[in-house]
């Protein structure tokens, strides 16, 4: 593991999330190198400190690791793949969103090429980088994890989830899909309340209160989940169906479209139409056809 803050770091792109990691590293103290396609997004770190370059291969060169924050897969590529001889031996991280697929194909590409590789997913947005709360989530080469540990913190919290480069993707996606639907399910009770003329920004508080309330309770139903028991009811499925057929009632004489709430309502359904209405409310897990479970 280096503490070195004398660790040179090149940042590939410069959009909304380069720039704050790019901030970030030269705030660590480590002397940062930026290109970006487009000119033009690089004054302020520059005045903070860091060189800009004009092309990716002169950024590839200045620095012992390289981390990437581009657009998509596909850009990552469009840069990396004219620089690839010039990244060989030379840490690579890639911080831009990709599949878990998507990772183990560049994780496949720098292996090809010579290239150390890590792949990462940003658990923040740009103000958060280098504050608590930034969390990122790494997997692919231990060695790269290991020994640029203490810079990648620069950015927030750094966990390694192994050396297959897909699955740090595969937990942020997960924890995106939870947020996603989350919102979804906000917007879809904004929606019910605007025909008593309660704006979504009131509900918006009242729903983060609500939910803070209870999202302490998801690792309890994810005990539960694990052993495919669900014979400990705190709330029978039976149950739940009764409140979600009430919300669909409630939604449609509101006028809302049933595309949030109809399909979790499916998944209930399916557990009690399989027999299983008196079992706990979180055997809805079971719908979604997980796989087998893997032996703990
Ligand atoms: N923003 C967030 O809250 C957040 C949070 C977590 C993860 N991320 C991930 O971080 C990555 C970057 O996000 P961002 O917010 O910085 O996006 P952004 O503001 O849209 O910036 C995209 C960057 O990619 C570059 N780019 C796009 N296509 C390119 C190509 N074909 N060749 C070279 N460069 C290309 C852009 O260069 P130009 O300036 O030349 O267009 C720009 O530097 C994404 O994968 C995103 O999912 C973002």
């Amino acid at each position: 593991m280096t503490s070195s803050t004398q660790t040179t770091v090149t940042v590939l792109g410069l959009g909304a999330m380069g720039r704050a990691l790019a901030a970030a590293f030269v705030a660590a103290g480590h002397p940062t190198t930026v290109w970006n396609r487009s000119p033009g997004k690089d004054a302020d770190l520059i005045a903070r400190g860091a060189t800009s370059v004009a092309t990716a291969a002169e950024a590839v060169r200045a620095s012992d690791l390289v981390v990437g924050c581009l657009f998509d897969h596909g850009s990552v590529h469009e840069v990396l793949d004219p620089v690839a001889g010039l990244l060989a031996g030379r840490p690579l991280v890639n911080l831009t969103s990709t599949e878990p697929a998507g990772a183990r194909e560049l994780a496949t590409w720098a292996a090809a090429n010579g290239i150390p590789f890590l792949d990462g997913g940003i658990m923040a947005t740009p103000e958060m980088i280098g504050r608590p709360g930034s969390a990122l989530l790494y997997s692919g080469s231990s060695d790269v994890f290991d020994t640029f540990r203490d810079v990648l913190e620069s950015l927030g919290t750094a966990e390694y989830f192994g050396a297959d480069a897909g699955r740090a993707s595969l937990v942020d996606f997960a924890l995106l899909s939870g947020m996603y639907v989350m919102f979804a399910g906000y917007y879809h009770g904004a929606a019910m309340v605007r025909e008593i003329g309660m704006s979504a920004e009131e509900f918006g508080n009242r729903a983060a209160s609500w939910l803070a309330a209870l999202l302490p309770s998801l690792p309890a139903a994810g005990a539960q989940i694990d052993t495919g028991d669900y014979s400990q009811v705190l709330q029978p499925l039976t149950f739940t169906k009764a409140a979600l057929d009430a919300i669909v009632s409630a939604s449609r004489d509101a006028g809302v479209d049933l595309d949030i709430v109809g399909p979790v309502r499916d998944l209930v359904d399916r557990q009690i139409a399989a027999g299983y209405g008196a079992q706990s409310s979180e055997r809805a897990f079971e719908s979604l056809n997980p796989r087998p479970r893997i032996a703990s």
